[in-house]
């Protein structure tokens, strides 16, 4: 009995073995896309690369927005066993860099021209000292609305383009017996609605001022609290069942027709197309109302550890294939994001995915393209998690909106 149990021991321990290590000839991609639509982009990386005959060890941990996969990578860093390439977002990337961590990719940004075609709001998020250390992938913004067509047509409602137009649209929904707004409590979620809320309010200059600058009179302003009310508002329009839900789940709400609208980044629409749905016929997108000249953006590039020397052929391999315009327009068609080259074409792209583009390109001239603070864009990791401590509390009613805003002003500075 007793050897029969150290057998299996041995074996078990033999298979995590495996599974934890790449083969010399692998990738192993450390990501949080476990959703149906984001396996689904996944999927174009992966087959992109299986065509050049690399090999993938996936290393998927569930988690949107990346918390836990940031958790475990730190684990991995920290246990000498770092993988080959890493889902990463904004500061997060730039502290792995500054730590030394990554690889440099300058050879094959070089001899591709990243420098040329990626835009400045980007390589602000890739480079640090003049060095590539990262992959972008695409350009996601979160300051848009997901609305179920045949819900909003059975009850009169057109795109709302105003605060007021989107408050009655919820109270038309209320009264019909139809949950206005699908939602998952979760921090990172609330936070994503607060930076379509907040940038509505305070603006673009506002939100710069609030958020990237952490000038503390507009974190504690009158428009910040009422940025708050808007969020008790929207609170005040989710079911009972938010908490915990997963965002992929709370999408399903809009698609199933159990609800009218979710406010999330544009990976939803990720999740409309993996269930055969159409924008414009069966689902809507629409800016947030308010911010319809405005983006908060968040872009996923995957870092390329540093395995001991330089950067490695496979790792130059999945940097190249993902910066070729053809995967750029392949996978974001499919991930809802927009490229992170300016020279791809929107043609292959839907009106959600056009949409994307040409808001992103007048956003990016007009000074309104500003980093979210959900995805880690607007600050480090210690400011963003103190921001979401605030909203998720005064989401939950732990905070009135004027305590919440004097809250904000408090926790940034100890973060900062
Ligand atoms: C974001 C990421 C997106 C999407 C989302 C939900 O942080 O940038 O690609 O996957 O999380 O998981």
């Amino acid at each position: 009995m007793r050897s029969f149990l150290k057998t299996k021991t041995a074996i078990a321990l033999a298979l995590v073995v495996t599974a934890g290590a790449a083969q010399a000839e692998d990738v192993e991609v450390l990501h949080w896309w476990t959703s149906g639509g984001e396996a689904a982009a996944l999927n174009v990386l992966k087959g992109d690369l299986e065509g050049q005959g690399i090999g993938w060890t996936d290393m998927p941990v569930a988690g949107g927005g990346g918390e836990q996969a940031m958790t475990v990578l730190r684990a991995r860093v920290t246990a000498g066993n770092a993988p080959t390439a890493v889902q990463g977002l904004g500061f997060d990337i730039l502290d792995w860099a500054n730590q030394g961590s990554l690889a440099n990719l300058n050879d094959v940004a070089a001899k591709e021209g990243w420098d040329d075609v990626v835009p400045a709001a980007l390589q602000a998020f890739a480079k640090v000292d003049g060095e590539w250390v990262s992959a972008p992938v695409n350009v996601h913004s979160t300051n848009w609305v997901w609305a179920n067509k045949s819900v909003l047509d059975a009850n009169g409602i057109s795109v709302p383009t105003t605060w007021e137009e989107f408050t009655a649209a919820l109270d038309t929904l209320s009264a019909a017996g139809v949950t206005p707004i699908a939602h998952g409590g979760q921090a990172w979620q609330d936070t994503t609605v607060f930076d379509a809320v907040a940038m509505s309010v305070l603006g673009a200059d506002g939100y710069r001022a609030a958020f990237i600058d952490l000038d503390e009179g507009v974190l504690g302003s009158d428009d910040m609290v009422e940025a708050f009310e808007r969020m008790a508002v929207i609170r005040a329009n989710v079911d009972d069942n938010f908490s915990g839900r997963d965002w992929n789940l709370a999408t399903a709400m809009v698609i199933n027709g159990e609800a009218g609208f979710q406010m999330m980044g544009d990976w939803a629409k990720g999740e409309f197309l993996n269930a055969g749905q159409v924008p414009g016929e069966d689902f809507l997108c629409f800016r947030f109302p308010g911010t319809q000249d405005q983006v908060t953006f968040n872009a996923d590039q995957f870092m390329m550890f540093d395995q001991g020397g330089a950067v490695s052929a496979e790792q130059a391999a999945l940097a190249s294939a993902i910066l070729s315009p053809s995967f750029q327009s392949a996978f974001n068609v499919v991930k809802g994001s927009v490229p992170a080259r300016t020279d791809v074409s929107d043609e292959a792209f839907d009106a959600c995915g056009k949409q994307g583009m040409a808001d992103l390109a007048a956003a990016a001239s007009s000074g309104n393209l500003l980093g979210s603070v959900a995805h880690g864009h607007a600050n480090p990791a210690s400011v963003k998690n103190a921001i979401y401590d605030v909203v998720t509390a005064h989401f939950n009613g732990e905070y009135d909106s004027a305590t919440a805003a004097a809250e904000l002003v408090d926790a940034v500075s100890i973060a900062k």
